[in-house]
């Protein structure tokens, strides 16, 4: 409501309510893993979301530290860290948003499948604690292989008898962005009017970037398209292999997993038309999890979006992905059912 229109409506109106502000909820986050690459950045990205009153730093170590730091910042939320397991549970206790950061990332010549081993059962444990803490949260699920590690917390969660399709995401965002980025430098449009639907999964070419429905448009020719869909697929090897040895994409991933996080949060709060891509249990294909656009609300999913009309190059990708994306997801329930 603009001041304006609370002026309009009397002085009395005013001093009430206070230039017509509704008051904003009181919504606790977790990050857990947030002593690390994604989660330092991350934790102070939601230091300065207004929409958090409480932040929770969880990490197996080193979060007293990242903990003092971003305490001093003069913004709302009061954070507290927490580190080793034996504090996992008050870290979750009462979280509305938990954010999994958590577990190993590449180096050059992996790809995120190898990464399956050790953050499997990283994932599995730390969802195992969401289930017995804070069954309610929305969790925001980072670690990869994201197309593997959903698939785990939801069947953690379904033997928990805790699971709801409607609260667990994979976070897709980074893909969004990069497309995003790529798409504004080739069709010369300003960045910040850019939108891109990404669909699919969160590895190779399971990440499928919607550019036929890239607005402002475009007149790009297929193969500056093939090209803009391969970089954006490989976007996180680019980073990677950037970094040489020193890890993946932390800062832009921070960017993304916090732009995605207060995305759930508005929805929690009743923010209407909050629409982000993510990785959720779908009917849009015949795969059981998929990445499209998702209407955020009140209780996490509100709806998962079709993926409207695809070009033949996006129809044949689609085709193309789903073997690969239907055994990362098979692999994932399985682990979790071992
Ligand atoms: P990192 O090694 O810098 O940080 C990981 C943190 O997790 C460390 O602080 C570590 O102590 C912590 N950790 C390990 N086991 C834990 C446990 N049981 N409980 C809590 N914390 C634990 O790695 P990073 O660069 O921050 O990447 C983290 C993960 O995010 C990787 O799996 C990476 O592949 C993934 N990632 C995903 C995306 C995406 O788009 N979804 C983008 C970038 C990175
Ligand atoms: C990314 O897309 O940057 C992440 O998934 C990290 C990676 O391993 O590429």
């Amino acid at each position: 409501r603009s001041i304006r229109s609370a002026v309009t409506r009397g002085t009395s109106h005013l001093s009430r309510r206070g230039y017509g502000t509704e008051p904003v909820p009181e919504r606790k986050v977790a990050v857990l893993g947030a002593a690390g690459g994604i989660g330092q950045p991350l934790s102070l990205l939601m230091k300065l979301n207004p929409l958090v009153s409480s932040l929770s730093l969880y990490d197996i170590a080193g979060t007293p530290g990242v903990a003092a730091d971003v305490s001093h910042i003069n913004t709302r939320s009061e954070v507290v860290g927490y580190q080793g397991e034996e504090q996992l549970g008050k870290a979750l206790e009462g979280a509305d948003v938990v954010i999994i950061p958590a577990g190993v990332p590449r180096k050059p010549g992996m790809t995120r499948d190898d990464l399956f081993n050790i953050n499997a059962g990283i994932v599995k444990s730390l969802c195992a604690a969401i289930a017995k803490y804070c069954p309610n949260a929305l969790v925001n699920m980072i670690s990869n292989p994201v197309n593997s590690t959903v698939p785990i917390a939801a069947e953690v969660f379904k033997k928990a008898g805790t699971y709801d399709e409607k609260r667990l995401f994979g976070v897709t965002t980074l893909d969004v962005v990069r497309a995003k980025t790529f798409y504004a430098g080739k069709a010369k449009v300003p960045v910040a009017e850019v939108n891109v639907p990404v669909v699919g999964g969160h590895a190779g070419i399971t990440i499928l970037p919607l550019f036929s429905q890239a607005t402002p448009q475009a007149n790009l020719g297929d193969d500056e398209i093939k090209a803009l869909t391969k970089r954006t697929q490989d976007g996180g090897t680019e980073v990677v292999e950037a970094k040489a040895g020193k890890g993946s994409a932390t800062l832009s991933m921070a960017y993304a997993g916090a732009l995605f996080a207060d995305a759930c949060l508005k929805g929690l709060n009743g923010v209407p038309d909050v629409v982000e891509c993510s990785f959720v249990q779908s009917t849009v294909t015949e795969l059981p999890f998929f990445a499209s656009k998702v209407r955020l609300g009140k209780n996490g999913v509100e709806e998962v979006l079709g993926l409207g009309s695809l070009s033949d190059f996006e129809k044949q990708g689609l085709e193309g992905l789903k073997a690969e994306l239907k055994s990362s997801i098979e692999k994932g329930i399985k682990f979790a059912n071992q």
